[in-house]
């Protein structure tokens, strides 16, 4: 694997693989039965410059539950770039103070710029409407694992990706990862102008998967396994933009008639959150919370063990996993949301 973790482009199959199986040991610590210090002594930097709550918070406690420790910046306010200082300086100021760095930045190509001046590795945490690398990888962790528990595999598998499809990192980085496994079945549904990029289509048909975009969730999907809904991202609207789409109405939203009307019983719902909860929002409605399918929750869940075994691996301890271990000594209740079966 390489030194960085900026695309999932710098993945082949058997670095994957190795994550995932990584990941899976992680889990009796990210659930908080056992302890482990293969990072005792490491320092994470956190540096996030656009809005995040479970990107940054699992990024950090992944760090902290190997027995490393966490600085971090949020926003351009507090930080010397508002004052006009380059990603160069700043990645080679951080690499003095920290063992890895992970970076949010609103600019496509920022984190890879960043990562140009440091030896340090760093993990793309979401670079404009780039990619999302880290998320990407624990949605695949999720789809294997539901998948394991359904008794299904990823080989044939019928996946639908709806919502903003242009300006979502989460999807770029996940229809990629996804080609690497199949052959699968992946149909687009996405409001009028926020169709997938065209060359992520061309390069998924170039891998032999069948990829077919919609305009309207308006189908069959009796055969549909996964859906994978996002949040329209109206922050990276032009102004011309958002006056086209103050007219939607819910047309595209995920919820229990659409489940119940055209999926099976055995469709998972996934999304990368968070989800805009308001009336008449395009997304995964409220009204989903409580059925099994949902699976968002232990899809967040997930992000522990998956970035946990991200960062192993980059700092090359995922080896020390297995006999640095011992049991927690602290109360920790037996299921940690009150919705989750
Ligand atoms: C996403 C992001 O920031 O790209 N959230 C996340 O990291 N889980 C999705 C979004 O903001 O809609």
């Amino acid at each position: 694997m390489s030194q960085h973790l900026l695309t999932v482009d710098s993945l082949a199959r058997e670095n994957v693989d190795h994550l995932l199986r990584v990941a899976a040991r992680m889990e009796p610590i990210a659930n908080r039965r056992q302890v482990t210090r293969v990072l005792e002594g490491a320092v994470l930097g956190n540096l996030f410059f656009e809005a995040s709550t479970r990107t940054r918070v699992s990024f950090n406690a992944a760090f902290c539950r190997l027995g490393g420790s966490v600085c971090d910046t949020t926003g351009f306010t507090f930080s010397s770039m508002a004052k006009g200082e380059s990603l160069y300086d700043t990645s080679r100021v951080m690499s003095g103070y920290c063992d890895a760095i992970v970076m949010r930045h609103p600019d496509q190509g920022s984190v890879a710029e960043f990562a140009a001046a440091t030896n340090v590795p760093v993990i793309n945490g979401g670079d404009g409407p780039g990619e999302h690398p880290s998320q990407a990888l624990l949605d695949l962790y999720t789809i294997d694992k539901e998948f394991q528990r359904l008794n299904k595999s990823l080989s044939g598998a019928h996946i639908l990706l709806t919502g903003d499809l242009k300006y979502g990192r989460t999807v770029h980085s996940l229809i990629k990862l996804l080609s690497l496994y199949g052959p699968l079945r992946i149909t687009l549904v996405s409001p009028p102008g926020l169709e997938m990029p065209s060359a992520l289509i061309d390069l998924v048909a170039s891998r032999g998967h069948r990829i077919e975009q919609r305009s309207s969730l308006a189908c069959d999907f009796s055969d549909l396994d996964v859906v994978y809904a996002t949040r329209i991202q109206k922050e990276r609207f032009t102004d011309e933009m958002n006056e086209s789409f103050q007219g939607l109405s819910g047309d595209f939203m995920i919820n229990r008639d659409f489940l119940g009307q055209r999926c099976s019983p055995s469709t998972i719902v996934m999304h990368p959150l968070p989800r805009d909860s308001r009336p008449g929002a395009n997304d995964l409605d409220v009204n989903l919370n409580g059925d099994p399918r949902l699976a968002i929750f232990r899809q967040t869940d997930n992000g522990i063990p998956m970035r946990m075994a991200i960062f192993a691996t980059l700092l090359k301890v995922d080896a020390l996993i297995d006999e640095d271990q011992r049991p927690v000594r602290w109360f920790v209740p037996s299921q940690t949301g009150t919705l989750d079966r």
